[in-house]
Formats: C-alpha cells, sequence, structure tokens
C-alpha cells in the first residue's frame, strides 16, 4: 500500500489497482529478456501507480534531462542540427508519461525501435544516451522517495522502475 508523505493515514493509492500488462510474442527474445530482468505485470501494476506523481512532476524531469546535457556541448550541436530543446521537452514529456501506462506489447516495443533509429540516424554516442538514462533514473527515484513512505513501497517502486529503464535501455541500444 502507497501513502503520501503528509497525508499518513489516508491510503492515496494501492499499486494493486494500477494497471499492469505484458502483451508480446511468445518465445520471441523479447519474452525472454523481461524474463531475465524479471519485469512482470505486476512491476507494470507498480509503474502504472507511480504515473500520477510523475506527470505532476514531469517539467522538473524534463528541465533537469535537458539542463544535465549542458554539460555536454556536442550534444546541444546534435539537437540543434536536428531539432530544437523546446520541440524534444514535448517529445520527452509524452515518452515518460507513456512509460507508466502500465503496458508493455507490440506498439510499445516498436515505438522505441523507431527512436533508437531516431538516435542511431543523429549519431548520438552510447555513453551519451547511458548518462541521460542514469539522471532520468535519478530523477524518477526523488518522485519515488518524495511520494512513498513505506519502505517496502519505496524498494518494490525502484526496483520496477529500475527495470522499465532496463527494458529501454535493451531496446534502443541494441
Ligand atoms: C528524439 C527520447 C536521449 C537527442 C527523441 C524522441 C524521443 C526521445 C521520444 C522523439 C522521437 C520521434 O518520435 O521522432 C529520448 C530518451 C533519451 C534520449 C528517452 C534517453 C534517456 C537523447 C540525448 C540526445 C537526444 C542524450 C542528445 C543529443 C534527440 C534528438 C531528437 C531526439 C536531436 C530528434 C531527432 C529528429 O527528430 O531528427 N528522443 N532521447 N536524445 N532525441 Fe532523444
Amino acid at each position: 500500500m502507497f501513502f503520501k508523505k503528509g497525508n499518513q493515514g489516508a491510503a492515496a493509492l494501492h499499486f494493486e489497482s494500477g494497471r499492469g500488462d505484458i502483451n508480446v510474442i511468445s518465445e520471441s527474445d523479447v519474452e525472454t529478456q523481461l524474463k531475465m530482468i524479471g519485469l512482470t505485470s505486476k512491476d507494470l501494476q507498480v509503474i502504472n501507480s507511480l504515473q500520477p506523481f510523475v506527470l505532476k512532476k514531469i517539467d522538473y524531469i524534463v528541465d533537469r534531462f535537458y539542463k544535465n546535457l549542458e554539460n555536454e556541448p556536442s550534444l546541444f550541436k546534435i539537437i540543434n542540427d536536428n531539432s530544437s530543446i523546446e520541440r524534444l521537452k514535448k517529445t520527452l514529456t509524452q515518452h515518460i508519461v507513456e512509460m507508466f501506462d502500465g503496458i508493455v506489447d507490440e506498439s510499445y516495443l516498436l515505438k522505441r525501435i523507431r527512436i533508437a533509429h531516431v538516435h542511431v540516424r543523429i549519431g548520438l554516442q552510447t555513453k551519451w544516451y547511458m548518462c541521460a538514462f542514469q539522471d532520468l533514473l535519478l530523477s524518477l527515484i526523488n518522485i519515488i522517495e518524495e511520494n512513498v513512505t513505506q519502505k517496502d513501497d519505496i524498494l518494490l517502486s525502484i526496483r520496477a522502475v529500475s527495470k522499465i529503464l532496463n527494458l529501454e535501455q535493451q531496446l534502443v541500444l541494441e
């Protein structure tokens, strides 16, 4: 059971009511990949239960994400040559919110494969991609810390989020 900080006594959220759906081709590599990282529909339920907290802080996550990229000027050149921060903030917002929909299916996987191709085309190096992912994980841990009080629930949340981010990385860095 999740409790919102400052709101003890009132159950803000039950992760059991979150949506959690895995629908991938059986005996495919992806099915094995999910098995090997232990990503289950229960993890997706936990992830979906966190979505309202993520939505509330999405500007913080996305602003921080692009602020972090300022550490490496070549990344800004790639962005300005191919797009704009303003445009990418919108696509990243949508992407992160969807990550918390609690559904991993064919359309989820195909979308990630397309995003991977986009980043290959712009010549994004793996090390910068990984730095960006780590920043995302740290933002999400902050959000969990701010909103989930019970230790078991915090651990459950961090485990689930680390798995979905790991899946993202597997798909886009393949
Ligand atoms: C495009 C996500 C890291 C630069 C996109 C899109 C998404 C996305 C969802 C839109 C794709 C589309 O629908 O067309 C992510 C995620 C990242 C990441 C989740 C890592 C956690 C980076 C980094 C850079 C970057 C580190 C630094 C250069 C771009 C650019 C585009 C783009 C320039 C637009 C390419 C185009 O439209 O031609 N990214 N991105 N991304 N991303 Fe990333």
